[in-house]
């Protein structure tokens, strides 16, 4: 994590707009950051309204060397190009996760299709992480019934591994899932775990600075 200001990428993924328990946790997650770090920038993306997929023209034009893009081949790439480079500056992202059937929503993983540039041709499946320059990802994951780390929750398993992919040297996890079976319960001990996360990052922030 920088020193200077700390950059917060949040990502929404659910389609509700009103009446979101991700959304509302996600709420909680960043004005809890921002009253921990000094002065944080906050750039938030939601993807309710969806994100483009990729296809083949995009995948040609993403293979092509960026100097020889036809004026047609960066427009394709602009959304990419945009989505990349706010996962770059970010020091902390935020995704806010419901699940949906079993897995992550449609949207994020467009999102994600769109930010792993490098792998369109599935050659480079290896991490990205740089150890010099600190990531940290906090993903809060809501269902109704669907429990994270059971059998048939696919969400937790693909966020961790793609959020090493994307450079992420960090990544919490907060669970609100099976939200039918207790929804205050299980939103008291998110509330607990997105303090204790946020109180970590506030302590890591503290350390960083006085190096
Ligand atoms: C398309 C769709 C699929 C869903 N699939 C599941 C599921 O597989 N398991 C589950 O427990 N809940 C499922 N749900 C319920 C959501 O995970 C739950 O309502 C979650 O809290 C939604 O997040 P939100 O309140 O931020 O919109 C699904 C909801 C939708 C809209």
């Amino acid at each position: 994590m920088t020193t200077n200001t700390v950059s917060i990428l949040r990502i929404d993924s659910s389609m509700r707009q009103h009446g979101s328990v991700s959304r509302d946790l996600a709420n909680v997650t960043v004005a809890r950051l921002r009253a921990e770090l000094a002065d944080p920038e906050i750039v938030w993306r939601d993807l309710k309204s969806g994100v483009g997929h990729v296809n083949s023209a995009w995948r040609d034009a993403s293979l092509g060397a960026a100097a020889a893009r036809s004026a047609e081949d960066r427009a394709l790439l602009a959304q990419s190009d945009a989505l990349s480079s706010e996962v770059d500056r970010a020091d902390i992202i935020v995704f806010a996760v419901p699940i949906y059937n079993f897995s992550i929503p449609a949207a994020l993983k467009a999102w994600i299709d769109m930010v792993c540039r490098n792998n369109v041709d599935g050659a480079t499946a290896i991490g990205k992480t740089d150890a010099h320059r600190y990531k940290h990802a906090i993903v809060i994951l809501t269902s109704n019934h669907t429990r994270a780390g059971a059998d048939d929750e696919f969400a937790t398993g693909f966020m961790r591994f793609i959020l090493r992919f994307i450079g992420c040297n960090d990544i919490d996890m907060v669970d609100a899932t099976g939200l039918a079976n207790d929804k205050e319960g299980i939103l008291r001990a998110a509330n607990c775990q997105i303090d204790a996360i946020c109180q970590t990052v506030a302590r890591r922030n503290l350390s960083a600075a006085a190096e």
